[in-house]
């Protein structure tokens, strides 16, 4: 009888015993996936807000190209890409200081894209000319009043580099 006991004691520690292993094996092969994935995640691409900006500078000028030619259909997809891009600005700078005010471009994206349904070039071009004043504003409340964005009238530049 005693004997019964204790082989019942000896083979529930055992069982314990290997099912705590097994715990152990468990939580250590889950905590190597959660290290990897956490250096996927570091490693993960992720756009600076220059390199968004100089993405933002060209459809700005393929904006006014196409515009001015009266390519709506390119000029729709250029207002498009330039969204996106802001979105981008959004979602990869939440923590940036930088992006004060950003939301500020939508409305006048939205201007544009009403114009371009229509078809007009002179309400174009007037509201390419506010579009450009708000990258200026959004410059200037961020610390970078030097970044003078322009209507690209000469030489094909959006871009004021004189001082
Ligand atoms: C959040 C407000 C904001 C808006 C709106 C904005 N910008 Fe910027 N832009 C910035 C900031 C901040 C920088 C500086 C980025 C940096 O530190 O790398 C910048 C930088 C730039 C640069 C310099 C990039 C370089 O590396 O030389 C260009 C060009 C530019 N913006 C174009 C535009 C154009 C065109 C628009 C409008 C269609 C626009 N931006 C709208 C905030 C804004």
């Amino acid at each position: 009888m005693k004997f019964g006991i204790l082989v019942a004691i000896f083979a529930i520690t055992l069982v314990s015993c290997q099912s705590n292993n097994e715990l152990e094996d468990r939580v250590d092969e889950l905590t190597k996936k959660i290290e990897s994935l956490e250096t996927a995640n570091e490693n993960k691409f992720k756009p600076g807000l220059g390199t968004l900006m100089n993405a933002i500078q060209t459809h700005h000028l393929k904006l006014w190209k196409a515009g001015i030619n009266e390519n709506w259909e390119l000029a729709n997809f250029e207002l498009h890409e330039l969204e996106e891009r802001f979105v981008d600005v959004e979602i990869y700078h939440v923590n940036s200081s930088n992006i004060k005010s950003v939301k500020m471009i939508y409305p006048q994206l939205e201007e544009l894209e009403e114009v371009v349904k229509e078809k007009n070039k002179i309400a174009f071009i007037k509201e390419y000319e506010l579009l450009t004043a708000t990258c200026n504003s959004c410059h200037q409340i961020n610390e970078h009043p030097f970044i003078k964005i322009a209507v690209p009238i000469k030489n094909d530049e959006n871009q004021v580099f004189t001082f």
